[in-house]
């Protein structure tokens, strides 16, 4: 895994520290002293945790481990949705605003906690009408839109699985999802907006449904005026909801009952569900929405990720909303409508801790200063990062441009695995560009060898977490063992994935993958996931998919495609395969590079090579090569 990394520190890193009422402030003030007691009493940490939340019934033991399934809270019973709604409406939040969400030309919503609350109700009794149950699967395949929050926690109420995918994937990608997690109820909308051009969403799932048995029926959030018409078992969303009661009582969870399935690319073409639960990952999210964004009632908080991805249900919804923080949404993007657009949203919205992306950050630096610099961006308190490392040249930017040289910077490590932050620099600690930080409290994080050993400080390695920890996925559904595989990999521990370096004062800088998957702007694509729908075009014979690094977006996909005899390659050919590739994987997939080639490097197993391609694309040692078949 580690062959082609040879990684030695040069620590002449500059290092930031923020003003020191940061961490007076804060809501935890010692990041030292409250890691050593973390390791102290690890279960004593998490019960604390756990303890500001509502629980209906208490646990018998915080955590049960066996190795390497763990339970958190085992025995107790909770609603996440009654600590994201009812708690803060029972205890005078009930009027503070909990969701505001901005369209294009203007439009603004506002829900406060008792509002979202009664429409989260209604919703919730809309589903149990069509027979939704608890563990039932629903598919939800909407825009950024407050429905989609409230669909979610509709499910949450009710205790339906929640499968939640982003609006951007394709048909085939969507088809997929919902026949895997034999989902029975698809909700969706007409269209999502993007940069002032309307995206036929209900067309996509029109399709997406064709085959898939388990679906009953399809919700449909009709957006547009006159409002299109409904086939047979498809059901308004409004019309759902309308004459139905606004109260629902929560449905009683145990904390180990599945919460929700996301999926995520694998280095195999097929994504991986990845099974939260109840209790652990809402003490995750709440935890660190409190304690690493120091979320504090005043603040109003932006993450600028789609809640179909992990950051969004952790960060959006459900860490913000236990914490009851006011959570601002947008359909709008940073480009539209001109490249001024987020920050005009911070000035109108004093927005104080807005949460985005390396790939966005790099496009803003593209864009130039003048664009932020037209805003008065003064009421930011806290800039945070996540995705995909957050380079010098973008954490510099970031922090003069955005932060003033006031604003610290939480570069955030974790994944959809992972569901809650582990690796950051804490509000007040000092920062360093490059490094994401250390592990958090309540996290055991190291950087090791193939076989476990600590890496000498100021050497690289595998990134592992060598303790449960609450909001930790549970199983891949329906694949239980690619899940094992991540804790054998290397024994005892588990294995991320990433590479990492360690410095000499702890601080943990992460490198990105060492496997198949390649982050374009932040989103994971599994080589194995485009090459197969490549592959899956008439013409195609093999591909092999690659990424290259990218000054704004992380990496870029290039393709390597073998045809099928009788096929010539041009130009056409080339925009008929991506146009392909969007219509399966949607348009986040698609290859910016097709070359057609006549041999693809394998070793002697019929294993494609993308390391001897990748070497010879970007011009250097392609190492190791005696697998290379001749
Ligand atoms: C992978 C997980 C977690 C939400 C977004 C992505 C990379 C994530 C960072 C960071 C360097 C990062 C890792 C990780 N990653 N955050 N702050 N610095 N790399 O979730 O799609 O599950 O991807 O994203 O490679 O393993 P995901």
């Amino acid at each position: 895994m580690t062959e082609d990394f040879n990684v030695k520190l040069v620590e002449d890193v500059k290092s930031y520290t923020p003003d020191p009422l940061y961490r007076k402030n804060a809501w935890m003030a010692d990041y030292e002293k409250t890691y050593a007691k973390f390791l102290a009493d690890p279960d004593g940490f998490w019960e604390r945790m756990a303890k500001e939340l509502d629980w209906i019934r208490p646990w018998d033991k915080v955590r049960d481990w066996n190795y390497p399934y763990a339970k958190w809270f085992t025995n107790a019973k909770l609603n996440i949705s009654a600590n994201c709604l009812d708690r803060h409406v029972n205890n005078s939040r009930l009027n503070k605003v909990a969701l505001i969400w901005k369209g294009e030309a203007g439009r603004e919503r506002i829900f406060t906690y008792q509002k979202l609350l009664s429409q989260v109700a209604r919703f919730a009794n809309g589903l149990k009408k069509i027979g939704v149950k608890k563990g039932d699967c629903v598919c939800i395949y909407m825009p950024l839109v407050p429905e989609q929050i409230i669909a979610m926690l509709a499910c949450a109420r009710i205790g339906a699985v929640h499968n939640v995918v982003f609006g951007g994937f394709g048909a085939q990608a969507l088809n997929m999802r919902i026949r895997d997690a034999e989902a029975k109820v698809v909700i969706t909308a007409d269209i999502s907006i993007r940069r002032g051009k309307a995206i036929q969403l209900k067309a996509i799932v029109d399709e997406a449904v064709l085959n898939t048995p388990t679906v009953e029926t399809v919700v449909v959030l009709r957006r547009r005026d006159p409002p299109v018409d409904l086939h047979e078992n498809e059901l308004d969303f409004y019309e759902l909801m309308a004459g139905l009661p606004d109260t629902c009582t929560p449905e009683v969870m145990d904390a180990e009952d599945p919460f929700f399935i996301l999926y995520t690319s694998g280095s195999t073409g097929k994504p991986k569900g990845i099974v939260h639960t109840c209790g652990g990952y809402m003490v995750g999210t709440y935890y660190t929405s409190k304690y690493i964004f120091d979320i504090k009632d005043k603040d109003t908080y932006w993450c600028t990720a789609d809640t179909g991805w992990i950051t969004g249900h952790s960060y959006i919804v459900y860490g913000p909303l236990a914490v009851g923080a006011t959570v601002f949404i947008t359909e709008l993007t940073p480009d539209f409508p001109d490249a001024g657009s987020y920050w005009s949203l911070i000035e109108e919205q004093k927005i104080s801790i807005f949460y985005t992306a390396p790939t966005a950050i790099r496009m803003f630096m593209k864009m130039g200063e003048s664009w932020p610099d037209k805003y008065d961006l003064s009421s930011l308190r806290i800039i945070g990062s996540v995705g995909e490392p957050l380079n010098p040249e973008a954490f510099e930017w970031y922090y003069r441009v955005i932060g003033k040289n006031r604003c610290p910077i939480l570069d955030t490590w974790w994944q959809t695995e992972t569901g809650m932050h582990m690796i950051t620099t804490m509000i007040g600690e000092p920062m360093r560009p490059g490094f994401a930080g250390k592990p958090i409290p309540g996290i055991e994080a190291d950087v090791v060898d193939k076989d476990g050993r600590p890496v000498k400080p100021g050497n690289g390695g595998l990134l592992v977490v060598k303790s449960p920890w609450p909001a930790m996925m549970r199983t891949v559904y329906k694949d239980d063992e690619r899940y094992r595989k991540y804790w054998y990999t290397i024994d005892g521990m588990y294995a991320v994935g990433d590479l990492a370096v360690k410095g000499k004062d702890g601080y943990i800088m992460i490198l990105g993958r060492a496997d198949d998957i390649i982050i374009v702007a932040g989103h994971n694509i599994g080589t194995a996931e485009v090459e197969s729908a490549l592959v899956s075009h008439h013409a195609v014979a093999e591909a092999a998919v690659i990424g290259k690094p990218d000054p704004v977006k992380g990496n870029s996909i290039k393709a390597f495609v073998i045809l099928r005899v009788g096929n010539q390659p041009s130009e056409r050919l080339k925009q008929d395969l991506l146009h392909h590739v969007r219509n399966t994987l949607g348009p986040i997939a698609m290859p910016h590079e097709i070359d057609f080639v006549d041999k693809l490097p394998k070793t002697r197993s019929g294993k494609i090579m993308r390391r001897v391609l990748k070497a010879k694309e970007l011009g250097y040692d392609p190492g190791d090569v005696s697998t290379l078949e001749e």
